[in-house]
Formats: structure tokens, C-alpha cells, sequence
């Protein structure tokens, strides 16, 4: 049996902005992790793979899912990547501890758990740079236009500062910092929050490119305040990019709460991350701070909530 992992994931600034060029930071969570094993199965023919995925009571034969499912892609994308005719009969088994639908980055982890799993399997490792892209083309599926952060961020495990046709640049943290990371419990539907923005944008261009810069050079500061070590100004940029992302409508009441309740318990700044519309949310909060901080945000309704350590 071949086992393989790949962790969470959260936005530090920047997205949406990024989808239309704008860069975006984001930092692996080791916390949370997808996980696939896969084995040899010798009572089944070449070539069929039996899925379990129990997390989600999912278990098929692949051959009998629909011809869009996104295992489908991903696995004739791992047979051309080890350039193999076939595969000989696989079992596959995903597990994840990674909230789905929350802005964690849940769909391109089990992608890349399972790259890597089957290059392992192999015996043919695949290159951390091939893993993401191979990724990514299956995050194509799930919204039609992803930046591509989320494959990046997961694949190379670093924190990656991130724009589009730019290479990928993983950046210093001087001085480690601290984030509460919350769940509101409502789903974070990607494609609908991607494709409202899109609407809004089609709509009002000029306000939205405004928008999007605006979230680019919070993002570019905040990027070089971590680099140079001055944690406590992240914090006002984290709350200036909610308000921008306030203005485009992606924020709910229950995120709101979840974000006033962790400033009020001493959160340095707060904002919602990923697609919003529900989701997760994050608080910088000093060390004497995070207990309470989580204590807060539990009482404000949160369904669950952790705290990472953000260093290089
Ligand atoms: O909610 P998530 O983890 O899928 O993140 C979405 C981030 C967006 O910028 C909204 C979309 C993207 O492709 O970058």
C-alpha cells in the first residue's frame, strides 16, 4: 500500500482579486490533510480502479461514474504523466480531515495527495511543479477560472505569493505569527461566489478593477510587512481587505459576527478567506490571545476553529 498527504490551505489576502491577475498570499495548514492510499487490487481486470472515499460515503468503480467526474481527469492525467498504457487494478481511498467547501483548499489536496500517492506508487515520484499543474487542471472543473493558488500553495507546502502567469514565489516570514482560523459551518460555494464577481464585474468594470487594485496593493504591503518582520501591521491590512471584500458582497451576517466578536477579544485584524459567502474566516492574534479569541468565536457561532502558526 502506498500512503501520501497533502495539507490545507488558507488565503492570507487576496482573493478574488487574484483570479483577475492581482496577486494573492497564501500559507499552507499542516493541521488538516488529505490523505490517499492506494493498493494493488488482484481480483479486478487492468485498468479499473475501485474509489472509497468515506468521508463524503462515497465508493464506486470508476468505470461507472459520470464521464465529468473529476477522478477521471485526474487519473488519465496521472497515467499520461508516468506515461503508462494502463494502470493495473487500483484501489483508491481518500480521506480528509480538511473542512469541504470552506476556503481550505479541500479539492486541490486530494488532488494533489493522490498525484502524489500513485507517482509513489510507481515507484515514479512526480515533480512537486508537475503535481500542481496537474492539479490544477482538475480545479478547472470545479470553477471554470481558478488562479491556480490553491494547486500552488498545497503542492509546494511553502507560503506563496501568487500571480497569475507570474512563477510562483514562496516568501520569508521574519517573524512568526499566529491565526485562529474559524468556520462559519455555511458552505463556501466557490464557483457561485466566483461567478457573482464575475456578474458585478461585467456589469461595473471600472468599480470592480478598482476593487481588485485596491486588494492588490493591500496584499503586495501586507506581503512585505511579514517579510520585514512588522506583524501588528498585517493587521489593519487584513481588516482594509475585508471591507473591500465587504463591497463585493462576500461577506454574510454569521462572518460578520465571527469577525467582530474575534476583534473584540483582542484579534489584530480579521477577514474572511476563500470564496466567502460563508467559509472560513481568520483572526492574527497575539499568543496570550488565541484562547480567547477561539473562545469568542465559538460563542459567536463558529463550528469549529483552530489556531496555525504561520512560519516559513
Ligand atoms: O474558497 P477557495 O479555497 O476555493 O478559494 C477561492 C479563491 C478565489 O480567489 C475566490 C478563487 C481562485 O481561484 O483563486
Amino acid at each position: 500500500m502506498t500512503v501520501a498527504t497533502a495539507p490545507g490551505k488558507i488565503i492570507l489576502l487576496g482573493e478574488h482579486a487574484v483570479v483577475y491577475g492581482r496577486p494573492a498570499i497564501a500559507v499552507p495548514v499542516q493541521q488538516v490533510r488529505a490523505t490517499a492510499e492506494v493498493v494493488n487490487l488482484s481480483q479486478a481486470p487492468p485498468g479499473e480502479v475501485r474509489i472509497e472515499a468515506p468521508d463524503v460515503h462515497f465508493s464506486a468503480w470508476l468505470r461507472d461514474t459520470p464521464p465529468t467526474h473529476p477522478l477521471r481527469l485526474l487519473l488519465r492525467l496521472c497515467l499520461e504523466e508516468l506515461r503508462l498504457k494502463e494502470f493495473p487494478a487500483l484501489g483508491l481511498r481518500v480521506t480528509s480531515t480538511i473542512p469541504v467547501a470552506a476556503g481550505m483548499g479541500s479539492g486541490a489536496a486530494v488532488s494533489v495527495a493522490i498525484i502524489r500517492a500513485i507517482g509513489q506508487h510507481f515507484g515514479r515520484p512526480i515533480p512537486v511543479g508537475r503535481q500542481s499543474a496537474l492539479a490544477f487542471e482538475v480545479e478547472k472543473l470545479y470553477h471554470g477560472t481558478p488562479s491556480g493558488i490553491d494547486n500552488t500553495v498545497i503542492a509546494f507546502e511553502r507560503p506563496v505569493h501568487y500571480a497569475r502567469g507570474q512563477p510562483a514565489a514562496t516568501f520569508r516570514i521574519a517573524k512568526p505569527f499566529h491565526l485562529v482560523i474559524a468556520d462559519s459551518g455555511q458552505p463556501s460555494p466557490t464557483a457561485h461566489a466566483v461567478a457573482q464577481v464575475r456578474q458585478q464585474w461585467e456589469r461595473q468594470p471600472e468599480r470592480y478593477e478598482a476593487l481588485f487594485d485596491a486588494i492588490g496593493q493591500t496584499t503586495e504591503s501586507a506581503c512585505r510587512a511579514i517579510q520585514e518582520g512588522r506583524v501588528a501591521d498585517l493587521g489593519p491590512l487584513m481588516d482594509h481587505n475585508q471591507a473591500l471584500l465587504e463591497a463585493m458582497r462576500l461577506t454574510t451576517p454569521l462572518l460578520r459576527k465571527l469577525m467582530e466578536a474575534a476583534r473584540a477579544a483582542g484579534a489584530l485584524g480579521a477577514k474572511l478567506s476563500g470564496a466567502g459567502l460563508g467559509g472560513n474566516m481568520i483572526a492574527l492574534a497575539m499568543p496570550d490571545r488565541i484562547a480567547a479569541i477561539e473562545t469568542a468565536l465559538r460563542a459567536a457561532g463558529a463550528v469549529r476553529s483552530l489556531h496555525t502558526e504561520v512560519r516559513t
